[in-house]
């Protein structure tokens, strides 16, 4: 009431002033695409007219969610113009920055900043590859350890931004899927907005084929979907490269907190920086531990029509024997080349093989690739970097529970460490992160305060609700849409101002 009651004194100030209000218009989802199949397409897809519209319906939203047209319009995903430390010598290395990103056409809150940066990192067989992040800006850095042990309260040093390094769930396959050109940074509320108005920085890697998609050598750059290490590198390597470009700005402690096949990622991270290799040595000290989100494990048996062909597309690139008609029929072979064509994202793809006796290969498993990539992907079972605690919805169907449930058993009886399991009765994917808010965020505060974690060792705990399950919400009906249009400000729930 109170803020409507001031839009409309500043409405009528500006009417005072001679000035007119713009004109409002309606607006749709899809106000800044209008692509449709080409005849060559919908003959390779074999798309039904239905079909088609269809899948012409989920590529127009999502393309008018790209700020700037997204990579293929965004001169900054161009490493011709305007990078340096080309080529790279090793991953981690700076390509090009750009400390204020232009916030006009995102999603993001008022008061938070963007800026995005490429780097260099390596693909699965250690070849260096170009990579984009951003950096989401608090207004207010959170301050830890200023009043610590009773000693008194002193002046503190010029504020650092605490870093949350933040690996994000499947967004899709190509450059326009990278998160860093999606007005909403893809997962908006559920996790950047909320670190970064908590007064965290949170640097967040597209991952490799994400964003960049052409290399300083001219080289297709594929996203190698669900390769745990791989992506682990990208995200440890843009952290190594926001360092070298923003160090006065950011604390070298960091916390990790990921999502989903990005869940896989922040828990292989944890791996990565158990290893001996000293691979990541310079990072690893700052590590105050990870939070892991519902992580994708075994993923190809639970639903093979669409992770075959996100996994298949790369896998020939790291092994010239496989062939993509290993895993799925001529159909699925020709669908996978359309999403290609298109730049689909994860829904446009899901609905695209939604079809498993159209597109799987019965025979899939019978080539040894599968198993092959399932130790690419699969975390778990291997010494990991402490303390970690995973937090996993009990009705999640993209992410099981009794799925993590076993990893998470195994993996203590071998590992023993501060690795806690906590159950979100009756959540599904990504509302047991909602649920959950304030346990993460105080979990998080506690890294960085240096508190011990609160149950040593291998512990299981479950958040109870405070109302029966049964009364809340199950998932989220609303998503943002950008209205930076003047005539379009009347849908702003607080107007212009
Ligand atoms: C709409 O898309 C075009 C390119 O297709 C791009 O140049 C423009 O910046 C986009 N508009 C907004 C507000 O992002
Ligand atoms: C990058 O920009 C240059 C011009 O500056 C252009 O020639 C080139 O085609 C662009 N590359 C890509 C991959 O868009
Ligand atoms: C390494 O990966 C790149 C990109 O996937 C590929 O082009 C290259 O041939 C691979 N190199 C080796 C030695 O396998
Ligand atoms: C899937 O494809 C098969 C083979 O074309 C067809 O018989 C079946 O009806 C399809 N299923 C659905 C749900 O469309
Ligand atoms: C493939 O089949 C073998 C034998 O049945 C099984 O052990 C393995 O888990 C399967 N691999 C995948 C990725 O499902
Ligand atoms: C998990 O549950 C599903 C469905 O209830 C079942 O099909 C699957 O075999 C279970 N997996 C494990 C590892 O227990």
């Amino acid at each position: 009431m109170k803020t409507a009651h001031i839009a409309l004194l500043c409405a009528v100030a500006t009417l005072a002033n001679g000035q007119m209000l713009p004109v409002p218009e309606g607006q749709s989802t899809s106000w800044n695409s209008s692509f449709k199949f080409s005849p060559e397409q919908v003959k390779l897809g074999q798309l039904s007219p239905g079909f088609a519209t269809s899948l012409e319906v989920i590529l127009n939203f999502d393309r008018t969610q790209l700020a700037n047209g997204g990579p293929s319009q965004d001169i900054f995903y161009n490493l011709t113009e305007g990078s340096s430390n080309i080529p790279p010598h090793a991953p981690g290395q700076v390509l090009k920055v750009e400390h204020v990103t232009n916030p006009v056409s995102y999603n993001i809150p008022a008061k938070t900043a963007l800026s995005r940066i490429i780097y260099s990192s390596t693909n699965l067989n250690g070849t260096l590859i170009p990579a984009s992040a951003y950096v989401l800006w608090p207004y207010k850095p959170k301050q830890f350890g200023l009043h610590s042990k009773g000693e008194p309260c002193r002046a503190p040093p010029k504020a650092k931004a605490p870093v949350v390094l933040w690996t994000h769930g499947t967004a899709g396959f190509y450059a326009d899927a990278a998160p860093s050109t999606h007005r909403s940074l893809f997962y908006g509320d559920i996790i950047p907005f909320t670190l970064a108005q908590a007064g965290y920085a949170v640097i967040a890697t597209d991952y490799a084929g994400l964003g960049v998609e052409t290399s300083w050598d001219g080289s297709f750059v594929p996203h190698q979907y669900g390769a745990r290490e791989a992506n682990a590198g990208d995200a440890l390597n843009a952290l190594r490269a926001v360092r070298t470009t923003f160090s006065d700005r950011i604390t070298d402690n960091y916390v990790v907190v990921g999502h989903s096949q990005g869940g896989s990622v922040s828990w292989g991270i944890s791996e990565v920086l158990a290893k001996d290799d000293q691979q990541y040595y310079d990072v690893e000290k700052g590590h105050l531990g990870t939070l892991t989100f519902s992580p994708g494990i075994n993923v190809l048996p639970q639903h093979p029509q669409f992770f075959l062909p996100w996994v298949g597309k790369f896998l020939s690139g790291v092994y010239p024997t496989f062939k993509l008609s290993d895993w799925l029929t001529p159909l699925g072979v020709s669908r996978t080349k359309l999403l290609t064509q298109v730049q689909g994202g994860q829904y446009f793809s899901e609905l695209l093989f939604s079809n498993a006796t159209e597109v799987v290969n019965p025979d899939w498993n019978s080539s040894y690739y599968a198993d092959v990539f399932s130790k690419l992907a699969n975390p778990g079972n291997r010494p990991y970097k402490g303390p970690m605690l995973i937090i996993q919805g009990t009705a999640d169907p993209a992410a099981l529970y009794n799925i993590t449930l076993a990893t998470y058993d195994s993996t203590c009886k071998t590992y023993p460490g501060d690795l806690e399991l906590m159950t979100v009765p009756g959540a599904g994917h990504f509302p047991a992160m909602d649920a959950s808010r304030q346990v993460w965020l105080k979990w998080i505060e506690d890294r960085f305060e240096g508190r011990p974690v609160e149950s040593k060792g291998c512990v299981k705990s479950a958040l109870e609700s405070f109302l029966p399950v049964e009364q809340y919400q199950e998932v989220t009906q609303s998503f943002f849409q950008w209205s930076g249009a003047p005539s379009w400000f009347a849908q702003l729930p607080v107007g212009s101002y």
